[in-house]
């Protein structure tokens, strides 16, 4: 399969990123984060997610920050829901896409969200009723695909079953998250063929994090078999609380850095993307997670 000509970037980290920051973003920190977000060309930006504020006090403030961005057109403005009650919270704000998230691993389901995998579609499911008679857009996050911190293993078929029961369950894109950032290359390629036998690539986003430096390599080979949807994290924010060893997600800079030297397009301004990645970076008191940002250094 040919490469693709274009890519769309989903940026993540106002909330995969903010999420594992132990300390608390300002609210109006996060707006003008966004809104430089949005002017770099970005197309998806992931706004914030409406989860317990017990379970992830940094986005305790999704509401204000949602309500207090400037939408610009063109833009679309995802959040993440748990269940019912983040998705009513979400509506009353005038969210128009979603992501849901489960996993294949039974461990990580409970520590991520307290329930059984079961459950956890049991949840979607109320959740997809809803979803779809307001006509929003869903996108449902596998976690752990590639190895889970308390399980080990995830078998390539498991991944697949989940993904093709959240597609016959009305979702449109199954974002593949590798959590912890194990996957490598070979793996990666087992996982997508068996994947892309359920599901068509086109339905398919992957989502990696860059614990092992592998983010990359496995992104490659995604686009190698024809997934044009690419989650990734400006000045490599990102982790998942709950998973030991969820560092950063893959650093946007460095997708951008790639494609563009692949000559896939993407829309995306790298120099405006770098300014944005030192902004965050700066608040949060340290470099940016990204070798193409520090390259880019004077
Ligand atoms: P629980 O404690 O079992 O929930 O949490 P509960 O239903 O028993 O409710 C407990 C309290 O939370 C109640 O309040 C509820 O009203 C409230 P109280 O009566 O005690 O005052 N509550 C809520 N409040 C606000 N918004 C809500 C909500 N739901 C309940 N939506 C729950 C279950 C799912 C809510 C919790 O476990 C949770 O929020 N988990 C989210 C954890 C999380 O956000 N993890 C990170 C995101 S996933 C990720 O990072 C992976 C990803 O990036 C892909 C990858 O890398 O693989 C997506
Ligand atoms: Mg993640």
């Amino acid at each position: 399969m040919g490469l693709p000509k274009r890519v769309e970037l989903v940026e993540v980290s106002p909330r995969d990123g903010l999420q594992n920051e132990t300390q608390t973003v300002p609210t109006p920190i996060k707006i003008e984060f966004i809104n430089q977000l949005a002017d770099t060309g970005l197309r998806v930006i992931e706004v914030t997610g409406f989860v317990s504020p017990k379970w992830i006090p940094q986005l305790a403030d999704g509401r204000e920050v949602f309500q207090g961005i400037t939408q610009k057109p063109g833009v679309r403005y995802p959040v993440l829901v748990p269940n019912t009650k983040g998705l009513e919270n979400a509506l009353a704000c005038g969210v128009k896409e979603i992501a849901v998230f489960t996993t294949p691993s039974e461990q990580f389901s409970q520590k991520n969200t307290n329930c059984s995998v079961a459950e956890s579609l049991e949840r979607i499911a109320e959740v997809m009723k809803v979803a779809k008679t307001r006509q929003l857009r869903v996108r449902a996050y596998l976690s752990c695909v590639l190895g889970c911190p308390y399980e080990g293993e995830i078998l390539p078929e498991k991944v697949a079953a989940l993904a093709t029961q959240l597609v016959t369950m009305g979702c449109d894109e199954i974002s593949l998250g590798d959590t912890i950032g194990i996957g490598t290359p070979v793996k990666t390629a087992q996982l997508l063929e068996t994947v892309c036998r359920q599901v068509p690539p086109q339905q398919l986003a992957v989502h990696f994090h860059d614990t092992y430096g592998q983010a990359l390599a496995n992104i490659y080979v995604a686009l190698e078999h024809g997934i044009a949807v690419i989650d990734c994290s400006v000045a490599g924010l990102g982790g998942c609380p709950y998973a030991k060893g969820a560092t950063g997600n893959v650093a946007t800079e460095d997708v951008v850095y790639m494609l563009n030297g692949m000559g896939i397009e993407t829309g995306v301004d790298l120099k405006k993307l770098i300014s944005v990645g030192r902004f965050i970076s700066q608040q949060l008191n340290r470099q940016p997670q990204s070798k193409v940002n520090l390259a880019f250094r004077k």
